[in-house]
């Protein structure tokens, strides 16, 4: 095992998530490296630790937020703004992109002239009742098909509808700033992606045809991590979109995207610890101290298979490696190859865990939840 996450553990015991923000500035970088035309929003439900969103800030990026809290997180940084630099970070670099949003998040939200997303014509009659100030982007529903979790049976307006949603919001005096679509998270089936674009393309080009002045383009996000060998490689996937929007848009019009998990899995790895073990029906089990109600809850929420690697060598065999809790449904996983041969008190590390994990981690069974420590 590496000397230096020994001596982490050492120092901070385990569960441990280790967040490492040179990998969150490289993900960032390499996003706006590939696909320069597009504003990257980083999408802070993946992971809202505020020590995420300040490295992100320091470098620039933008924040798409779903909630007013996380509205509030990023305000922490610009708050000591002047009212008219305040005023343009939160209108070029912020967007709400929950379609629903409840009144009292719209009228809190009122005074700081947001950039929201909507798909239906009751949030439009909410929006125009309690945040008239409100730029919006209409989501579309496009084909998420095979994406790891899909988002259409959700969100999204259909193709059909669009437009007279469209004429809807400008005749009620409100202003559709543009179109912005989500083809499911962790997307390794590119055609979605080209699809959606097509889609909005057509939406787009009938809008201005008949007089509405669509400015920007929400290409969401979805962008693809790098979990196993067979994953595309982003790389490929921003040549094909960066080809898309500049064959299908004016260069005038604002690409903006949502990436969330992109920017920030593979930026953490956790180290667990085996506290029990017992063999069940011919299997080995290994209970560890982190389970599917804390740092891995991605393998009930996000449909995330996670990876095991042991620090011990030795012949493997399909193990089973569940959490900590008194919940039979805490398994982590019943496929698992691993040395039979490991201990209570051995390490096990996980990577690619800084997605959909820490951020939807319980307190249930009384057990806190990994400690999150930084390398920067
Ligand atoms: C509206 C919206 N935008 C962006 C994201 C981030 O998606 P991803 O993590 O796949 O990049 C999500 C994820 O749920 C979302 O709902």
């Amino acid at each position: 095992m590496k000397k230096d996450l020994l001596q982490l553990i050492k120092k901070h015991g385990t569960p441990l998530f280790i967040l490492d923000h040179n990998i969150l500035r490289e993900n960032y970088r390499m996003f706006k490296k590939h696909l320069p035309r597009v504003q990257c929003y980083y999408a802070v439900k993946a992971n809202s630790h505020p020590e995420i969103i300040k490295t992100l800030f320091n470098e620039g990026s933008s924040f798409d937020v779903a909630s007013y809290n996380e509205f509030m997180q990023v305000y922490k940084y610009i708050k000591h703004f002047e009212k008219k630099d305040k005023e343009f970070f939160i209108w070029d670099k912020i967007i709400f992109s929950n379609t629903i949003k409840d009144c009292d998040t719209l009228r809190k939200v009122k005074r700081y002239r947001p950039l929201v997303t909507f798909d239906n014509s009751e949030e439009l009659k909410k929006i125009k009742a309690h945040c008239v100030t409100a730029g919006l982007v209409l989501r579309l529903k496009v084909p998420d098909t095979g994406s790891q979790v899909e988002m259409s049976s959700k969100f999204g307006i259909d193709q059909g509808e669009a437009h007279s949603l469209i004429r809807q919001a400008f005749d009620a005096g409100l202003v559709v700033e543009g179109l912005s679509f989500h083809v499911g998270s962790q997307c390794t089936n590119f055609d979605n992606y080209t699809a959606a674009l097509n889609i909005t393309a057509d939406i787009f080009h009938d809008a201005r045809k008949k007089g509405y002045d669509l400015k920007i383009i929400d290409i969401g996000g979805g962008f693809p991590v790098p979990y196993d060998e067979q994953v595309p490689k982003f790389e490929a996937l921003a040549n094909i979109i960066a080809a898309e929007c500049d064959r299908l848009f004016p260069q005038d019009i604002e690409i903006i995207a949502e990436p969330g998990r992109f920017i920030v899995a593979t930026a953490a790895v956790l180290i667990s610890e085996i506290i029990g073990k017992a063999r069940r029906d011919g299997k080995v089990f290994y209970h560890i101290n982190d389970g599917v109600y804390h740092t891995f809850s991605g393998v009930v929420y996000d449909h995330w298979i996670p990876n095991f690697r042991s620090f011990k060598r030795g012949k493997e065999e399909v193990c089973a490696v569940v959490g900590p809790t008194c919940d039979s449904f805490d398994k982590i996983s019943l496929s698992v190859q691993l040395p039979p041969n490991l201990e209570i008190g051995d390490y096990l590390l996980t990577e690619n865990i800084g997605a959909y994990s820490v951020a939807s981690t319980t307190k249930f069974n009384g057990f806190y939840g990994a400690t999150i420590v930084h390398r920067t």
